[in-house]
């Protein structure tokens, strides 16, 4: 070895030793290789991609593993250490989508910097389940409301795990070195002296920025507070500190299918923004992705996806001659604010006519706003069409049929539901449930459990869960909103 670090060593007792010269060169050069070799995928940034962009969607990475993805044998054995704190077996008991063959459930992205690192991606809010029957197989539709995902659960989950003590390396590297097989000395010094304490501090951090959602309403599965968890998190608004009724913003998801008809409409539940790049962008964010991490040409691949994507036609029988009957009234009564190339298509209704729950609206505040306008800055993506309306907006209700439950904050379990006054919507139902109402169209929301499954009681008289307001086509007659429901089956 000191022959090889010692320069006048080596040149002087190489006078004339050429075969020598080249040996240790050769082994220099060897030493050098293997060393990248063994390093260097320790310190690329390499997320694990797909070519089928369906795969992409599910399983690709978006930007959001680098600062709070969490560490891949982590995330592996939380389930498996922290069982009690789940309602069930593993990560699937919070609603998400475990695939046949596939190591991460839909939504979970992984990447490789310094270590393997889990992210959440576009699909882990943005694609969900249906069942034909309680005994058929599961479908998985992307790009439609995650209809079965309790992201809520997920968020409290990791906040409980970083402050309990079982969260050391001690008690997990043994579980790690369970499932893993076995890390490499390298792996095994990372874990234990940077990517364990780093995770708990993280994670510890973020509970406390996220503490205000413990005193929330429960979202239940298939809703998110959109931008409260922003304010907190990217702007870091001292959230104890703002106003009550602006701290609840419980959304549900809506479909991101058929992207490109709907450039210029003042979209968003709020209608807060009429830029599909923008929405695009703006969500990565609330996934965990940051101005720096962000991956732009991954998000790009799924936006051009999404752009042109058809949403899925209603694969039961429809009667036709209903449904026809159905569409004159859906024109004369719905087509204004809700047909692609409607009048009043992507505008904001005042909150005083549409008479939704206000708790959404109110939850995106001006402050809110004008700190959004300001991401980016510097970039020629500069967010710059963010801004405050007074209502809700009309949306083109293309793939309705798997878009329940409806209204901006999934109030209403079924179309037929929608189509009573207020007063006559279920008050409580069961969210969570994935078999098709192919009667009222929506999804059944009368099961509180099957096969040990519980569901999730939706209670309308919640702050942020009103059902009230659009009022429109409940003067319908029955016979009439049948057959309007009949028709947008085929939306
Ligand atoms: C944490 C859950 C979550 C993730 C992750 C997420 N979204 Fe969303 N997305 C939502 C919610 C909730 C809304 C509705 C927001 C509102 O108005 O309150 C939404 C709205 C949208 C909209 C506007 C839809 C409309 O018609 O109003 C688009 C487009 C969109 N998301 C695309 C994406 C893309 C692309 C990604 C990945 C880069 C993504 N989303 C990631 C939850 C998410
Ligand atoms: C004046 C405009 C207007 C008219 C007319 C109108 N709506 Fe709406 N509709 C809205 C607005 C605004 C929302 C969003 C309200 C909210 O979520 O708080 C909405 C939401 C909906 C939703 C929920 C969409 C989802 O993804 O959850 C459905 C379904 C719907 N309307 C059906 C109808 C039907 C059927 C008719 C005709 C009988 C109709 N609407 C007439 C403005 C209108």
């Amino acid at each position: 070895m000191t022959e090889q670090t010692n320069p006048t060593l080596i040149l002087t007792s190489l006078k004339g030793r050429k075969g020598f010269f080249r040996r240790i060169w050769i082994v220099i050069v060897g030493v050098i290789v293997t060393a990248i070799f063994l390093i260097w995928p320790s310190f690329a940034n390499s997320p694990v991609d797909y070519a089928d962009i369906e795969d992409h969607f599910k399983y690709g990475s978006i930007g959001s593993e680098n600062i709070n993805g969490v560490p891949y044998w982590i995330w592996k054995v939380l389930p498996e250490l922290f069982s009690d704190k789940l309602p069930g077996q593993g990560y699937t008991s919070l609603g998400f989508i475990q695939e046949q063959g596939k190591d991460l459930p839909v939504g979970f992205s992984q990447r490789r910097v310094l270590i393997d690192r889990i992210g959440l991606n576009c699909a882990v809010c943005h694609t969900g389940t249906l069942r034909d029957t309680s005994t058929s197989d599961r479908q998985v539709i992307t790009a439609m409301p995650a209809n079965v995902v309790n992201l809520q659960g997920y968020i409290k989950f990791l906040s409980a795990v970083a402050v309990d003590p079982r969260f050391t390396a001690n008690r997990m590297l043994p579980e790690i070195e369970k499932i893993s097989g076995g890390l490499n000395p390298i792996q095994k010094l990372i874990y234990r002296f940077i990517a364990i304490p780093q995770t708990r501090d993280a994670l510890i951090n973020q509970g406390s920025q996220l503490a205000f959602i413990e005193e929330q309403p429960e979202w239940g599965p298939g809703r998110v507070d959109t931008f409260n968890p922003y304010k907190a998190i990217q702007f870091h608004f001292p959230m104890d500190k703002l106003r009550e009724d602006e701290l609840i913003g419980t959304a549900d998801f809506p479909s991101v299918w058929n992207q490109a008809p709907r450039e210029g409409l003042q979209l968003h539940w709020d209608g807060n923004n009429k830029s599909v790049d923008e929405r695009n962008k703006s969500a990565a964010l609330g996934a965990g992705v940051t101005p720096t991490t962000i991956d732009l040409p991954r998000i790009d691949r799924v936006a051009d996806w999404l752009w042109e994507l058809p949403p899925p036609k209603y694969p039961y029988e429809v009667n036709t001659t209903l449904a026809a009957t159905g569409e004159k009234l859906f024109q004369n009564n719905c087509a204004s604010c809700h047909a692609f190339g409607g009048a009043n298509v992507g505008q904001v209704v005042p909150i005083q006519e549409i008479g939704t729950d206000p708790h959404r609206l109110d939850s995106y505040t001006y402050e809110t706003m004008s700190n959004q306008n300001t991401l980016y800055t510097g970039y020629d993506w500069r967010f710059k069409n963010f801004r405050k309306t007074n209502g809700y907006a009309t949306m083109p209700l293309d793939g309705i049929w798997l878009r329940a439950p409806y209204l901006h904050n999934g109030s209403v379990p079924t179309l037929r539901d929608l189509l009573e006054k207020p007063e006559n919507r279920p008050s409580k139902f069961y969210r969570g449930y994935d078999v098709i109402d192919r009667e009222k169209v929506g999804f059944i929301s009368t099961i509180s459990e099957e096969d040990g499954n519980k569901y999730f009681e939706f209670d309308t008289s919640k702050p942020g869960n009103s059902n009230s307001g659009h009022l429109y086509g409940t003067e319908l007659s029955p016979d009439e909103k049948d057959a309007l429901v009949e028709y947008m089956k085929n939306l």
